[in-house]
């Protein structure tokens, strides 16, 4: 594979469009294009707003008008061959008479893969690989849940020093700080669905809404899951209506990634408690750990985590350590810990995504 410098500087600059503040992370994927003239200056720019609006090529190719013709597209993804809202970016480039492509990741997503192998037979340079880690890593929950053909799930919970979620009446309000809190919000911004089980509905009936520093709900919400068998109180406020909230009438964990999966979910954040989090674990369906640690003992009350039929120490579920990290200071300390099974799905972590 051979780049020049100009397509790698406009392959950054693309990478930098895609990750435009207030494009969503899902469920479209997010994707950067840059128009390069055969002497490497660039015509035209453009990115993908979100499911609905024009792809980052066909937003470029609009740009440049008749200037596209000739020019090489320097474009995150792979383009698109199939038609959904918009129509195939493969024909949009040859149509516009595009001399040469570079794409980062192939788009393995096989309603749309096929764009390269398109572009080449009638003609086009096509290369790919271009920056691919750092595409995969922007679009890191699109590109699992293709490739897994389920979501990305985040286990989060908080927990005293002595691995007790919960003291021994069950009350957990709270265990992590206000900081440890807040941060939580942030990462919640970040996924397209909140999980948990029935039980944590029924002793915390948490909200499960995404707010800002003021309490403020932000305006786009996460879907609201609640997984079990048992009749909800309709009192409970994950029903009161301020967000889409579904109800998984299942025990299954792998049933309820498909049911999510089936609409368009991508990333999961797994809120508890621990019988639901030993279920997910015990399945293999856990991708990455965030574990806030309170300078706090309770001596007894739950465990963070329920029954993992794990009997002897040789036996013990081993995580790598990721980042670790102070969260609040003074008495509002806690430390984050991220971590991920031993075997990595990918090399960025949700604390640090953009
Ligand atoms: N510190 C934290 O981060 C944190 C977070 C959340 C909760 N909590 C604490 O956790 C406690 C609640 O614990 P919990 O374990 O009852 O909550 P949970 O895991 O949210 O809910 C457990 C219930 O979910 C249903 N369920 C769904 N999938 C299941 C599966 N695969 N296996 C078994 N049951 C399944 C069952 O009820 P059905 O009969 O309806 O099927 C089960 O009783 C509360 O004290 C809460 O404060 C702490």
């Amino acid at each position: 594979m051979t780049f020049t410098d100009a397509e790698r500087a406009a392959m950054r600059r693309a990478l930098a469009l895609a990750a435009t503040p207030g494009v969503p992370l899902g469920p479209n994927p997010r994707v950067g294009c840059v128009l390069l003239a055969p002497d490497g200056e660039e015509v035209a720019e453009g990115f993908h707003r979100g499911a609905g609006s024009p792809h980052a090529e066909v937003d470029a190719l609009r740009e440049a008008g008749e200037a596209a013709r000739g020019t090489t597209a320097v474009v995150t993804l792979e383009p698109c061959n199939h038609t959904g809202r918009t129509g195939p970016c493969a024909e949009a480039l040859l149509a516009a008479g595009v001399r040469r492509v570079v794409f980062a990741q192939p788009d393995t997503n096989p309603a749309a893969a096929g764009g390269a192998e398109t572009l080449r037979a009638a003609g086009v340079e096509v290369e790919g690989g271009l920056l691919a880690d750092e595409a995969r890593a922007l679009n890191r929950s699109w590109t699992f849940a293709v490739e897994h053909g389920r979501p990305f799930v985040t286990w989060k919970f908080a927990t005293t020093l002595d691995g007790r979620s919960a003291a021994a009446d069950g009350t957990s309000r709270w265990v992590s700080g206000r900081a440890a809190r807040l941060d939580t919000h942030r990462l919640r911004g970040l996924c397209d669905t909140m999980l948990v089980g029935t039980g944590t509905v029924e002793v915390d009936d948490p909200a499960l809404t995404v707010r800002d520093e003021t309490d403020q709900p932000l305006p786009r919400q996460p879907l609201r899951a609640v997984m079990g068998l048992r009749d909800l109180d309709p009192g409970r406020r994950v029903l009161d209506g301020s967000a889409e909230t579904v109800l998984l009438r299942t025990r299954d964990p792998h049933e309820a990634l498909a049911t999510l999966f089936a609409r368009d979910r991508q990333h999961v954040f797994l809120e508890g408690g621990p019988t639901l989090a030993a279920s997910f674990l015990a399945a293999g369906l856990v991708d990455e750990v965030v574990a806030y640690v309170a300078p706090m003992l309770l001596g007894a009350g739950r465990s963070a985590v329920g029954d993992l039929g794990i009997t002897t120490i040789a036996d013990a579920r081993h995580l790598h350590l990721v980042s670790a990290a102070v969260v609040g200071s003074g008495a509002d300390a806690n430390v984050r810990l991220t971590l991920r099974p031993s075997v990595e799905p990918d090399a960025t972590t949700t604390p640090e995504e953009s």
